[in-house]
């Protein structure tokens, strides 16, 4: 694999120029609104299902469903034909056990993205397979410090994971507090995306949204389009977010509410930081305390720009960006819901009482250093001359590589001393921002960049800016076994972007 060249780039350009007139819309990129779609009905949130006496058990099956979305008909795929699949509630020592059916064309699995639970056997396993009509019983237990928080699920079969998610295969893991938040009313919000054709099919994502990481031309929560919540001045309402897009970024604004960060992937901050905004890549995580006042507010989604290939070129040559509007990121903002707070004032809850401290695992040993290299770059498929572009099917032309490797689940690519800490080294040596995912043992940032990160924090995805760099601390502590990292842009996934790692 060799890195891009300039003139490659420019041959990538062409092909985001064609598919521009190709899409016919003169918008290649994605929408806001999406065309044709209604929204500002009621938030509706999916049915919960909880434990009971420390065990919760369900049936879950991932097939083809004809529904509504944004007063369109539309074909999706969806967990028990609901979008987002049932929200699953527990408490920390509590076993979840899902006897999944694959009612899809397709292979697919299950993962429980952010629990720190075992990956082996019936475990948090992303090496199964279920064949499309066949079953597979999983059983997840959670250890009984396992962290609060706010969890989902998800297909994780590789070659298959954007097209599963992106079709609306995605539901929300509540971990219930030891110590209850105060609050009026929670709400559980998976934001996901999806585009439609005009028949209400699907849009398949072409090569070029692949690479780039598909976006969906309508934002959803809870599968509706700008669903309307309302409140009472006065409340305090505890808002659990998932970014479930496929790629998509969100930068999430709430004007004229009162927002404070209560969680970001997993457990809780001590003390919840007051915020204006907070940017969640694919697979994140938070959790808002909103201190309801009179007046209309909207969620907001203001642009992100996550990279791309101008990053790469410079601005400027060819009398313009390469990419445009073409890259990603490059949508105005989009009104995910609307929150009228109107009515007599209530009564506030107590105050939220502060937290446990959060650990700090720069206190504790270093056992073993790594770094993985997240780069983008030619795989074969294009002549020294640029020709790429030449046949409309050239699915060799980039590779997403760690360390210079595709995916391989035959390979172990890190090996890990288990019950000791490690630092790991992110590098992004290619011009996209790539979320960096691991499964089952939650990172700390300690450095992002050339600054460091003074207070622990804790994620499951961090993101690893274009041509930047981030070190995080592991604890490969409680479960020893095989399973993998990677970028969460889940085309980048696909293609490639993913390791392996074990703890022996
Ligand atoms: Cu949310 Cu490996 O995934
Ligand atoms: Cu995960
Ligand atoms: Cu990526």
């Amino acid at each position: 694999m060799s890195p891009l060249t300039r003139r490659q780039l420019l041959a990538l350009g062409a092909a985001g120029a064609g598919a521009t007139v190709v899409g016919g819309t003169g918008l290649w990129w994605t929408t806001t609104g999406g065309p044709g779609y209604t929204g500002g009905k009621n938030l509706i949130e999916p049915q919960v299902l909880a434990s009971r006496d420390r065990v919760l058990e369900l049936d879950l099956t991932a097939a083809p469903t004809r529904i509504e979305v944004g007063g369109r008909e539309a074909s999706v795929q969806a967990f028990n034909g609901s979008l987002p699949g049932p929200t699953l509630r527990v408490a920390p020592g509590d076993t979840i056990r899902v006897a999944m059916t694959n009612g899809l064309e397709a292979p697919t699995n299950l993962h429980v993205h952010g629990l720190h639970v075992s990956p082996e056997g019936n475990g948090d396993n992303p090496f199964v397979s279920i064949a499309p009509g066949e079953s597979f019983d999983y059983e997840f237990v959670l250890p009984a410090d396992h962290p609060p928080g706010t969890y989902w699920y998800h297909p994780h079969r590789h070659g298959h994971v954007a097209d599963q998610v992106a079709a609306g295969l995605y539901g929300a893991i509540i971990v219930e507090d030891p110590e209850p938040v105060p609050v009026t009313r929670e709400r559980v919000m998976v934001v996901s995306d999806l585009t439609l054709d005009a028949s209400g099919n699907l849009a398949e994502a072409d090569r070029m949204q692949q690479m780039m990481g598909r976006e969906g031309e309508v934002v959803l929560v809870n599968g509706q389009v700008r669903p309307q919540l309302t409140a009472a001045p006065g409340e305090r309402e505890r808002w659990r977010i998932v970014n479930a897009c496929p790629s998509r970024y969100l930068r999430l604004q709430l004007d004229g509410q009162q927002v404070r960060l209560l969680s970001r992937d997993l457990g809780r901050l001590p003390v919840p930081e007051e915020i204006t905004e907070a940017v969640i890549a694919p697979g994140n995580r938070i959790e808002l305390l909103v201190d309801t006042a009179e007046g209309s507010s909207a969620l907001v989604a203001a642009p992100v720009n996550r990279g791309g290939m101008d990053a790469m070129m410079g601005e400027g040559m060819m009398g313009g960006t390469m990419m445009g509007d073409n890259e990603p990121g490059n949508d105005g903002p989009i009104e995910l819901l609307a929150l009228e707070v109107s009515g007599d004032p209530v009564e506030t809850p107590a105050p939220v009482p502060e937290g446990p401290a959060l650990r700090d695992l720069r206190e504790e040993p270093i056992t073993a250093r790594h770094t993985l290299d997240f780069a983008m770059g030619m795989a074969g498929g294009m002549g020294g001359d640029g020709a790429m572009m030449g046949g409309e099917e050239d699915t060799t032309m980039m590779a997403f590589t760690i360390n210079g490797q595709e995916f391989d689940p035959d390979r172990v690519d890190t090996l890990v001393a288990a019950g000791t800490v490690e630092e790991w080294t992110l590098v992004n040596s290619s011009p996209m921002d790539h979320p960096v995912h691991l499964h089952v043992w939650p990172m700390q940032v300690v450095q992002d960049g050339d600054r460091d990160v003074p207070e622990p924090r804790w994620q499951d995805v961090v993101n690893v800016p274009a041509f930047g760099e981030v070190k995080v601390l592991i604890a490969f502590e409680d479960f020893p076994g095989k399973t993998v990292y990677h970028c969460h842009i889940l085309d980048h996934e696909d293609q490639g972007m993913m390791g392996t790692v074990e703890a022996r």
